[in-house]
C-alpha cells in the first residue's frame, strides 16, 4: 500500500515534494516544541528515499482514507560520511505520524534487497533526533540503535534595555557556520538556528588565547526585531588551559556582545561530556532548553 522509491538525485518534482513535506514538518515540530530533521536534498551526495501513499479511496483502510492527500508521507536521506558511516535524516509527514510508517521504513532499510545496498561499504548508520522526539527514541530502541552523542541546547534569556536599540549591523551577513558541538549536529537543527549559526561573526576572541568565543547574531528585521544570538567557545590553541574564571568571563562577555547587538536570547550548544563548560554556562545564566541525541545503528 505504501510506495517506496530510491533516488540518487532528486528531480525538480521530487525536490518540490520534499520541500513541501519539510515545510509542513518544520512548522508542526516548531509548534510542538521540537526541532526537526531538515534533510538537504543536495545533489548526488547519497541516496534519497521517497515514500508515497495512494490517493484517498485506495488506501485499504477507512482511517487512512480520512488523512489528507499529500505528495510525500515520509522522506529519508542517506549521505556518506566516510569510514563506512552514513548519516540518515528521516522525517514523517505530521498527519501520518504514529501510524508505524517510520517503523516500516526502518525494517525496509534493514532488508538486504531493499535497504542500504545502494551505499557500498556502509556498515554504520547514524542519525540525530533533535528534541528528541519521543517517537524517535522509541524507534531507535525498536531497531536496535544506540545513543552515541548528547548535545545540550542552552539558552540565556537577555534582559534588554528598552531605551537602547540594536547596534548598526554590518553589511555582509553570511559566513562559515559556527563550529558544531558534535559531528553532523547542525544537519537537523531548526531553520532559524541554522540561519543564525551562519551569520557573520559578531565578535571573535573576546578573551583571546587559550580560548575564544565566536558570537553570531541574526539580522534584525520586521518579523524579529530582537533575534537570537548563537555562540560557540572555540579552543584556538588548547582550550583545557583556560581557567574556569576565563571561561566564565568569556561567556559573560559573549552574552554582553549579543545583548549590545540587540539579541533577545543567546544559544550555546554544549556536548554533555563537557561538564565544565556546562556548569560554567549554568553559573552565567544559561538554562537547559533541549537535548539532541545522536543514534548509531550497525547494519552489517
Ligand atoms: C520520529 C518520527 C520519524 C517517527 O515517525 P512515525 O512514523 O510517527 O513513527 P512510528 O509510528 O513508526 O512509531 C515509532 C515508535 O514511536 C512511538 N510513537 C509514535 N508517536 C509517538 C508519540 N507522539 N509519543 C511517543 N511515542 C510515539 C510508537 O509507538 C513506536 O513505538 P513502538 O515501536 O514501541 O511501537 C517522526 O515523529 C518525525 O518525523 N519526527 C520529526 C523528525 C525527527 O525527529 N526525526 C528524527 C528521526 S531519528
Amino acid at each position: 500500500m505504501i510506495h517506496y522509491e530510491w533516488a540518487a538525485i532528486l528531480d525538480a518534482d521530487s525536490s518540490a515534494s520534499v520541500d513541501e513535506l519539510l515545510a509542513v514538518a518544520v512548522a508542526a515540530d516548531a509548534e510542538a516544541g521540537f526541532s526537526t530533521a531538515r534533510p538537504d536534498p543536495g545533489v548526488a551526495s547519497g541516496r534519497h528515499l521517497l515514500v508515497r501513499m495512494p490517493p484517498r479511496g485506495q488506501r485499504e483502510s477507512p482511517d487512512l482514507d480520512r488523512l489528507p492527500e499529500v505528495s510525500l508521507v515520509a522522506y529519508a536521506h542517506l549521505s556518506l560520511a566516510g569510514a563506512g558511516v552514513a548519516h540518515m535524516q528521516l522525517v514523517v509527514h505530521p498527519s501520518f505520524r504514529s501510524l508505524g510508517i517510520a517503523t516500516l521504513l526502518c525494517e525496509r532499510l534493514r532488508d538486504e534487497e531493499t535497504g542500504w545496498r545502494g551505499l557500498e561499504g556502509v556498515t554504520t548508520v547514524q542519525g540525530w533526533a533533535h528534541g528528541p522526539h519521543p517517537a524517535a527514541e522509541r524507534l531507535a530502541q525498536r531497531v536496535g540503535a544506540r545513543p552515541i552523542d548528547l548535545v545540550m541546547r542552552c539558552v540565556h534569556e537577555i534582559d534588554r534595555r528598552p531605551d537602547r536599540g540594536p547596534e548598526p549591523w554590518p553589511e555582509s551577513a553570511s559566513a562559515e557556520p559556527l563550529p558544531e558541538a558534535a559531528p553532523a549536529h547542525e544537519s537537523g537543527l531548526t531553520p532559524a538556528d541554522v540561519e543564525g549559526r551562519r551569520r557573520r561573526p559578531r565578535e571573535i576572541g573576546v578573551i583571546g588565547d587559550p580560548v575564544v568565543a565566536d558570537v553570531r547574531v541574526c539580522e534584525p528585521g520586521p518579523e524579529r526585531p530582537f533575534p537570537a544570538a548563537h555562540m560557540a567557545v572555540v579552543g584556538s590553541t588548547e582550550p583545557d588551559r583556560a581557567t574556569d574564571a576565563q571561561l566564565d568571563l568569556l561567556l559573560r562577555q559573549s552574552v554582553a556582545t549579543a545583548a549590545a547587538a540587540g539579541a533577545a536570547h543567546a544559544v550555546l550548544h554544549v556536548p554533555v561530556d563537557d561538564e565544565r563548560l556546562l556548569s560554567i554556562a549554568r553559573t552565567c545564566g544559561f538554562a537547559h532548553d533541549q537535548s539532541d541525541l545522536r543514534f548509531e545503528l550497525a547494519i552489517r
